[in-house]
């Protein structure tokens, strides 16, 4: 079993294997049906909430499952950013969190934009199956696959050789009645939904000039800065000294299918200055925390910087 703790590393692990995914596994209990039913297959499962994550986790260890990636974090996330067109064989999502609400529409798993990835991932004939409770989710599903024309199925029984999940047994139980749709992969449309990132770390150095000790509360001083360009934003919003001659920058990140708080970090260091981003567990680096890391960076050499050294984020966008 693999824990993907550095996701960017997906691409390593998927080269010429059948692929299922499971998106908001829950208690596990469907991720080893799935591996029972495409034994030769790669299954790959993404929980967003840390406690059903360990949870599941700890099950799958003392079944003794192998052949499993697990990711804890935001399946569409796993999907935009790395995994290729028409790769994936299935994917399964049972019972998503509704958020009926129309304002809520994007956190979905199985929002407009979603189901075109997911579709897109799909190698042609493969399918994508959603199960719901819900009949707001259910009136939303049959719209947006009749307004994107993927052909699908509604079934009103379990399509998983009779297998339940916990929260269909608990539906069933309650007397809802619940919708299973497939829809399998008809066409080419990719939608041109591929995430951007970089398999590589953001530096900058630079040499200091005289006397900027005393120019780092100019810099805070201009803080928070905001950036807004379509659906991307970003703040960056406090300065902290973490030790002598070290403070970082924390930053709030906001794009489709990404949201992420991390710091970067500036140091000093005989005459020269460090700049490097902070806790990189998991971060994953787009296209556009490149982008934060730059205007942060040129900001800060604006004030403090006499020389650039080393940069390797590029002219950037
Ligand atoms: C209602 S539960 C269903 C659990 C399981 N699929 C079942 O049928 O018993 C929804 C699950 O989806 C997870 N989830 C919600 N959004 C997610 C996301 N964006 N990526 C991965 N998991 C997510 C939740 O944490 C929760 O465990």
């Amino acid at each position: 079993m693999t824990i993907l703790s550095e996701p960017s590393t997906l691409p390593n692990l998927i080269s010429r294997r059948n692929l299922i995914f499971e998106l908001g596994f829950g208690s596990g209990d469907f991720i080893v049906y799935l591996k029972k039913k495409y034994s030769e297959a790669l299954v790959i499962g993404a929980e967003i909430a840390n406690k059903y994550f360990i949870s599941a986790l700890k099950k799958l260890v003392n079944l003794h499952a192998s052949d499993y990636v697990l990711y804890r974090g935001d399946g569409r996330t796993l999907l935009y950013f790395f995994v290729p067109m028409k790769s994936v064989d299935a994917i399964y999502i049972n019972f998503p969190d509704p958020w009926e609400k129309p304002s809520r529409e994007e956190r979905r798993l199985v929002s407009k934009r979603s189901i075109m990835i997911y579709y897109s991932r799909l190698k042609i004939t493969g399918r994508l199956y959603v199960a719901t409770d819900s009949d707001p989710l259910k009136v939303y599903l049959r719209g947006v696959f009749d307004e994107l024309g993927l052909q699908f199925i509604e079934f009103r029984s379990s399509p998983y050789d009779g297998f339940e999940t916990k929260y269909a047994r608990k539906w069933s139980n309650l007397r809802k009645q619940i919708s299973y749709f497939i829809i399998k992969r008809g066409d080419d449309r990719g939608f041109g939904l591929q995430g951007e990132y970089v398999s590589y770390m953001p530096n900058f150095i630079f040499y200091l000039k005289n006397g900027f000790e005393h120019k780092m509360d100019q810099i805070s001083d201009t803080l928070p800065i905001n950036l807004k360009e379509g659906d991307f934003f970003y703040k960056i919003d406090r300065v902290y000294r973490s030790k002598e001659g070290e403070f970082l920058f924390r930053v709030f990140h906001s794009e489709p299918f990404l949201s992420q708080k991390y710091y970067i970090l500036l140091r000093f260091h005989e005459g020269k200055a460090y700049m490097e981003i902070d806790d990189k567990n998991g971060l994953i680096i787009s296209k556009w925390v490149m982008k934060t890391f730059k205007d942060l960076s040129t900001r800060v050499f604006e004030e403090l910087g006499e020389e650039v050294i080393f940069q390797n984020f590029g002219s950037g966008e």
